[in-house]
């Protein structure tokens, strides 16, 4: 542990600690290096949008505010601020992150020819089935919940205090089941609205009940925060308020977000409903606009929908005609069981097309209609289908869940 810091030297405070800032700088090279191939290839805020850049630099900013700024310095001293600091990783530079697609980028930023490597490697055998099981919404809500609760041991708490690795680790499990916990409910294949909307309310209410005991606790429970004088608060003082910065503010991020995906849940209602019933929908709606930045996962899924209902049975039918079936098993298309490409069972649910599209109704069908564009190295040869052929076909796809 450095020296504590007091409030004059606060300016100086900033940190270049290499652990932290070359993995920082490389994720931002990564994200910009991949983003920049993808759309060259793909098209201008094809394959990841404008806005997800955004809610990526974004978080990227919080993240390094919160782990190099005076803060840092500051939460070796005081809890309160180690509580702020904490909340920006968790609270907000992982939802905004996970909002950012970073895996997709990711993955472009390799050269072509490891990039199908990797995405084999992740989307088949064990790190495929370790991480379905990971990323499922109620794996990631208990990973995220024994971390937040786990390292608030006080035992554990002053253990990462005392020592520099112990330190590191925490802020890693802190982030890395964070951004767990927001990709389940966001991204996650498997999320459901009304879940999501369960997992994030129960959060917020362990989180307020985890707030509420550091608050309310008549003694200081973490002695390694015994010297806070320097800042006009008593041990107890900055517990308190540590405790009220867990319960308040970082309880509405997840009041927020299940706010936004309630909307998006009404909103998805709002165009099967005949519109008068739908009112107080819209007016909640425009009340809540703001909340939704960043859900348009949820416009997918009801494009997605769209396609399944119009055309899916008609794009069964053409499949055989473009020869799919050739280099494909489709489950419900007749043909041989074709190992060429890879078995489309399931292909509804998967987060990725041919492991570098996140999966969305527009990637897919510019997946089908000119794969080679896509990625120039796939097996997969531009078969010439239109575009309503393929926007049919796709719908059939997403009926193969
Ligand atoms: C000549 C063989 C061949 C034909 C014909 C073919 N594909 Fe493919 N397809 C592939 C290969 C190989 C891949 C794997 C691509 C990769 O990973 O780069 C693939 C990947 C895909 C994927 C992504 C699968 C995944 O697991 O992410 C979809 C979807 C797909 N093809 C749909 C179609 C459709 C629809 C047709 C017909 C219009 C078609 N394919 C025709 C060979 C073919």
């Amino acid at each position: 542990m450095s020296d504590a810091v007091i409030p004059a030297q606060l300016a100086h405070a900033w940190s270049a600690e290499p652990a932290i800032t070359v993995p920082l700088a490389l994720a931002a090279v990564l994200y910009a290096r991949g983003t920049k191939a993808l759309w060259k290839r793909a098209g201008t805020a094809h394959g990841v949008r404008v806005r997800e850049v955004a809610a990526f630099a974004a978080g990227w900013l919080v993240l390094a505010l919160a782990l190099l700024s005076p803060l840092h310095e500051m939460s070796e001293t005081l809890f309160s601020a180690h509580m702020v600091q904490h909340e920006l990783l968790m609270a907000v530079a992982a939802p905004l992150i996970v909002l950012g697609r970073p895996l997709v980028p990711f993955l472009w930023s390799i050269p072509a020819a490891w990039r199908r490597g990797v995405a084999r490697a992740f989307s088949s055998g064990w790190p495929a089935g370790a991480w379905r099981v990971a990323s499922r919404p109620s794996v990631a809500w208990l990973a995220y919940a024994v971390a937040i609760w786990g390292w608030h041991a006080p035992r554990l708490y002053d253990a990462a205090l005392a020592s520099a690795p112990l330190h590191a680790l925490q802020h890693a499990t802190f982030l890395g089941t964070a951004l767990l916990f927001w990709w389940a409910l966001l991204h996650s294949a498997r999320r459901r609205y009304g879940a999501s909307v369960l997992y994030l309310f129960t959060t917020a209410v362990h989180s307020t009940a985890l707030g509420a005991l550091l608050a309310l606790s008549s003694r200081p429970l973490y002695p390694a925060y015994a010297s806070t004088a320097a800042w006009g608060l008593s041990p107890l003082e900055d517990q308190q308020l540590a405790g009220l910065i867990m319960w308040v503010p970082a309880c509405l991020a997840y009041l927020v977000a299940a706010l936004a995906l309630m909307l998006a849940w009404l909103r998805e209602a709002d165009r099967r409903v005949p519109r008068p019933v739908v009112v107080p929908v819209s007016l909640a709606a425009a009340f809540l606009v703001l909340a939704l930045a960043g859900c348009d996962r949820e416009a997918d899924e009801i494009s997605r929908r769209e396609l399944v209902d119009g055309n899916a049975a008609r794009g069964r039918e053409i499949i055989p005609a473009y020869g799919c079936n050739a280099c494909h098993s489709i489950p419900g298309v007749r043909g041989t069981d074709a190992r060429v490409g890879p078995p489309l069972k399931g292909i509804g649910s998967r987060s990725f097309i041919a492991g570098v599209l996140p999966n969305q109704p527009d990637n897919m069908i510019r997946w089908i209609r000119d794969p080679q564009a896509v990625d120039s190295l796939t097996a997969m040869p531009n078969l010439g289908v239109s575009a309503r052929d393929a926007r049919d076909i796709a719908g059939y796809l997403y009926t193969l869940r």
